[in-house]
């Protein structure tokens, strides 16, 4: 059991993502966060990486007035149709959403005013390469903003889930491609080291989401790319490890999970 099937993760987590996106406090301050350190003007035009059900593309097209536009991309064909789904009851109408994958961009250089990627660039193959394209598309002065996980992933239930998973099943791959870089100062020097800026600048925000139920914390985890390992896992193992979480969160009576995003911010150089 090997690898990171996130095109497939996120086919099967689309329903409970968009769901809970607009929900879950932290995930709005993501959005809210990303949006205003893309500084964006009437008329721009911005890309945003990994849109998911498009929370950020939504926000950012409500201020790219005139004749300002955002494209979406997303390598989940499901997260895709969630999106267009939201612009559409939403009757936001400057967006176009596109499956696509992030390590194979063909965009014209110097294509966008700003690019947004949002809790999407530890999935990429290959982060120096993409950092360098999302440089290569933006016209000079335009703004990257980025967010990343920290340390704190859905902490508590994320621990739990995964010390059960490996004790039901213990061949199971745990490979968390956020991990590679958890580290703020990794992100900076990605960032840094792939193009040329004036400035930059990094923020961190351990946010609480609260639960309404015990039983929102295993709703959280299949919303997210935790549902990986769900998809390693037989059908009882599942059901067996729902219980025993649900169980756990009751006995403990955890209300709120903890979301550690780091942020980078910069304007190419002109
Ligand atoms: C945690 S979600 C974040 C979604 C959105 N940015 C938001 O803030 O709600 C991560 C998204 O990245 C997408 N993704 C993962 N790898 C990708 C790739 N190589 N290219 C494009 N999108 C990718 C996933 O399909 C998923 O929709």
């Amino acid at each position: 059991m090997t690898g990171f099937d996130v095109q497939r993760t996120y086919d099967l987590a689309s329903k409970t993502y968009n769901e809970l996106r607009d929900l879950s406090s932290s995930l709005v301050t993501v959005t809210d966060t990303i949006t205003r350190n893309l500084d964006i003007s009437s008329g721009d035009r911005i890309l945003d990486v990994g849109c998911g059900t498009g929370s950020v593309s939504l926000s950012a097209a409500r201020l790219a007035t005139g004749a300002g536009s955002v494209v979406g991309v997303d390598i989940s064909q499901s997260m895709v149709e969630f999106a267009r789904i939201n612009a559409r009851n939403a009757g936001v109408d400057n967006i176009e959403f596109i499956v696509c994958d992030m390590d194979e961009f063909n965009f014209p250089a110097e294509s966008f005013d700003s690019l947004a990627c949002a809790l999407a660039l530890f999935f990429s193959r290959d982060m120096p390469e993409v950092i360098s394209s999302f440089w290569r598309l933006l016209r000079p002065g335009g703004r990257l903003a980025l967010a990343t996980l920290g340390r704190n992933i859905l902490h508590p239930v994320s621990g739990a889930f995964l010390d059960l998973a490996q004790l039901y099943t213990p061949d199971l791959d745990v490979s968390a491609p956020w991990n590679k870089v958890e580290d703020l100062s990794h992100l900076r020097r990605l960032v840094e080291e792939a193009g040329t800026y004036e400035r930059i600048s990094l923020d961190h925000q351990d946010a609480v989401m609260n639960l309404e139920s015990a039983k929102d914390g295993w709703e959280y985890l299949m919303g997210s790319g935790f549902r990986n390992y769900i998809m390693q896992l037989d059908k009882d193992t599942v059901e067996r490890i729902r219980r025993d979480i649900n169980e756990w969160m009751e006995r403990n009576a955890i209300r709120h999970l903890t979301l550690g995003v780091n942020y980078v911010t910069a304007v190419k150089s002109t």
